[in-house]
């Protein structure tokens, strides 16, 4: 594994490696044993988009690896400016040993790694969000123990975090229901992987989506860059959400998970949420752990 770009990229057993690599870093962070793999190196994160969760955790990760993180604002950098993401790419393998880029197209993420020489990886595009999808991974398996027979449910629009928990799900051997409105489903790329387990299903019934289900997943209506749509989303995606209602039909004790930022009262109702703060925030705890066995992984 030279990158993270996207989890397509990745085999079921790097997904475990990571996971592994990942629990045992988070045993030795809660426990004060040291484990600085990462002296002396230095991660450039760039930002075309806004942050706390991943910039926050990927910053206090290199620091406790014994490295150290660079934020890069795309305001500041010539990068902004018109100066291309192949140079760009050629010059910061010179100055630093990792980049995280958070940004819209997928493609700016390939062409870093293209014409680099250092590992990439992919902080959130509009086609998916790995490092969040390897850390709700790690939270699920935290809570049941292994992932072969559960069933996943994710509920809302087919973006980044649908087509990243689709992958991810089914590489490592749960089922995967995912219910979207007709014109919001998940990129065709992800269905054409997804079509070949018999696990997989997708439909815009809710409820035939979430029965049975062992963990109910949603993300907000409108995504980074779709502020202008948000109004006529709303509309659209009104009866994808995760209430009392909806979790009478899944397994009784059903996790729900949210990778955050959350519009309580759309997406989740404020109650399921509060039900479930506990393994929320675990997940959001685990986007550090997770990122830290990444950067170990591709670094050291
Ligand atoms: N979940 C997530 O990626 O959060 P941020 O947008 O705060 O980084
Ligand atoms: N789908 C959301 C995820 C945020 C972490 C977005 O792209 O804004």
């Amino acid at each position: 594994m030279k990158h993270l770009l996207k989890l397509l990229d990745l085999s079921k057993e790097d997904i475990i490696d990571i996971l592994n690599t990942a629990d045992q870093l988070k045993y030795e962070q809660k426990r004060g044993i040291p484990h600085k793999h990462l002296e002396g190196k230095t991660l450039g994160m760039i930002f075309q988009k806004s942050s706390t969760r991943t910039r926050v955790s990927f910053e206090t990760g290199m620091y406790q690896l014994g490295g150290m993180a660079l934020f890069l604002s795309s305001k500041d950098l010539q990068i902004g400016r018109g100066e291309d993401v192949e140079d760009t790419a050629r010059v910061l393998s010179r100055y630093i040993d990792a980049i995280m880029i958070r940004t819209f197209e997928q493609k700016e993420v390939e062409d870093l790694a293209k014409y680099g020489s250092i590992p990439v990886i992919n902080g959130l595009t509009d086609f998916c969000h790995p490092c969040q999808v390897l850390a709700d991974l790690m939270t699920i398996r935290e809570y049941k123990g292994m992932f072969e027979g559960l069933k996943m449910c994710y509920i809302g629009d087919g973006n980044n975090m649908a087509n990243s928990l689709i992958v991810g799900g089914l590489k490592v051997g749960m089922d995967v229901s995912v219910a979207v409105p007709k014109d919001y489903t998940p990129h065709q790329d992800v269905l054409d992987f997804a079509k070949n387990y018999k696990g997989f299903e997708l439909t815009d019934d809710i409820y035939k989506a979430a029965k049975n289900a062992d963990v109910l997943i949603t993300d907000v209506w409108a995504s980074m860059g779709q502020e202008d749509e948000a109004q006529m989303r709303k509309e659209i995606f009104k009866h994808y959400q995760i209430n009392e209602e909806l979790l009478k039909v899944a397994a009784e004790d059903a996790m729900v998970l949210h990778c955050l930022p959350a519009h309580k009262g759309e997406e989740i109702t404020k109650d399921v949420f509060e039900d479930h703060a506990k393994e929320i925030f675990e997940e959001a705890e685990n986007r550090l752990h997770a990122q830290k066995a990444v950067l170990v992984k591709l670094i050291k």
